[in-house]
């Protein structure tokens, strides 16, 4: 079975996927510099294979560096080889995704998500590894004039988070034109994830305020938070809120899976995949759902619209079903209680 790099591994969308991929029979290098999530997530994605009997320590190799740091990674290559275990496969979701921070100061976002993102790309041919999944984003379409986009949608990021992602697609891509050595190359763009494992074990613990939405409900719904500002009403959607397509963070790890075995099958690729159900929901209606499937209360006000906000982004997700027969199983019922489940056993998250 292959051998696996895993980056930001301890993160929301990381931690969830190496619970497919150990699940799977992968063995997998875990790298985390931990600047947005706990090393504490390990044990609870152990604990999630013990409670059925299975022992994955052996599979799971935590290492704590910083892809800017171009030794380190360079170094995680090499001791893969001197193990006779080389890296063959590559999972990048390591990086920052605050919208608003990436606004304040955009040489951070250059720093953490391009330069790290280049690091790897270099490390990776140098040692000849060949596939990599990269965490791209459905931040990347910008302001589009469609709500329901396909992956040829124009690429018009509008602020330097989105421009980072976009930038190292394109980095990607010029690496994939080489003549020899080829990557194999997947740039996932994830729209809304949300939700939890299922166990209750491993969740969203973002560091300090969180920003997006789902986990400011959660810690509103275990009054860790004590309301929520819902950004606008006088949006042009069918009740004036934002609408957007949440994507239950599980299924977004099995498509993960689905698109690394995809990349191993077929070699040299090149592939723009979205990741999303083409389901809209409102903020409104995700408020509403989330308070009757849990039985909470979730205080809010209306407040003025954010500052590039938009009103409606839904993703095409056929390329996914019909690539890699990829099709969501979860709904956003499941979506707000697996949440709920994990915020109200975590309360105040690992930690
Ligand atoms: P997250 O913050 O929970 O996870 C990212 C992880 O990367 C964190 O554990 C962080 O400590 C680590 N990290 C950051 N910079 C690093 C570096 N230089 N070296 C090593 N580790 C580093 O975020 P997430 O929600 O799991 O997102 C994963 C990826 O998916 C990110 O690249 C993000 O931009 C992208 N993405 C997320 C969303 C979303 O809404 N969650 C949407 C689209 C795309
Ligand atoms: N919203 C509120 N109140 C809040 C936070 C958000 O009303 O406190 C609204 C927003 O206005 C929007 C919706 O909830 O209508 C979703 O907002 P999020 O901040 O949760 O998510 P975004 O759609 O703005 O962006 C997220 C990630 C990006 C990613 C993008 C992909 O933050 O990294 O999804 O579509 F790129």
């Amino acid at each position: 079975m292959f051998r696996l790099l895993v980056t930001g591994a301890a993160g929301f969308i990381g931690s969830h996927t190496c619970v497919c991929l150990l699940g799977r029979g992968y063995e997998i290098i875990a790298l985390d510099s931990y600047v947005n999530s706990s090393a504490r997530i390990y044990k609870r994605v152990i604990e999630i294979f013990e409670r059925k009997g299975i022992n994955i320590q052996s599979k799971l190799k935590i290492i704590k560096g910083d892809l800017r740091d171009k030794e380190c990674i360079q170094n995680i290559f090499k001791n893969a080889l001197l193990e006779k275990k080389p890296i063959k496969g590559v999972m990048h979701f390591a990086g920052l995704k605050a919208v608003g921070e990436s606004v304040e100061n955009p040489l951070k976002y250059w720093e953490y998500n391009w330069l790290s993102a280049f690091n790897l790309i270099s490390a990776m041919v140098e040692f000849e590894c060949r596939n990599i999944v990269f965490s791209s984003s459905a931040t990347i379409y910008g302001l589009s004039k469609k709500s329901t986009l396909d992956e040829k949608s124009v690429i018009n990021p509008i602020n330097p988070y989105g421009n980072t992602k976009a930038a190292i697609e394109i980095l990607l891509s010029d690496v994939f034109k080489r003549k020899e050595n080829k990557l194999n190359v997947a740039n996932l763009r994830y729209f809304n994830p949300i939700g939890a494992h299922s166990s209750g074990l491993i969740g969203e613990d973002p560091k300090g305020i969180p920003n997006n939405i789902f986990p400011i409900i959660t810690q509103v719904a275990v009054k860790k938070i004590d309301h929520l500002n819902i950004y606008g009403n006088d949006w042009p959607t069918k009740d004036g809120t934002g609408i957007r397509d949440y994507i239950h963070v599980m299924d977004l790890a099995e498509g993960h899976l689905k698109m690394l075995e995809f990349l191993i099958k077929n070699d040299s690729k090149f592939i723009n995949l979205n990741l999303g159900t083409g389901i809209g929901t409102s903020v409104m209606e995700l408020v509403e759902i989330f308070k009757t499937v849990n039985d909470v209360n979730i205080p809010y006000r209306f407040v003025d619209r954010r500052p590039g906000d938009i009103d409606e982004i839904i993703a095409d997700n056929s390329l996914a079903k019909e690539l890699i027969n990829w099709i969501p199983k979860r709904n956003i019922y499941d979506m707000c209680r697996d949440g709920y489940n994990w915020q109200i056993n975590n309360p105040g998250g690992l930690g």
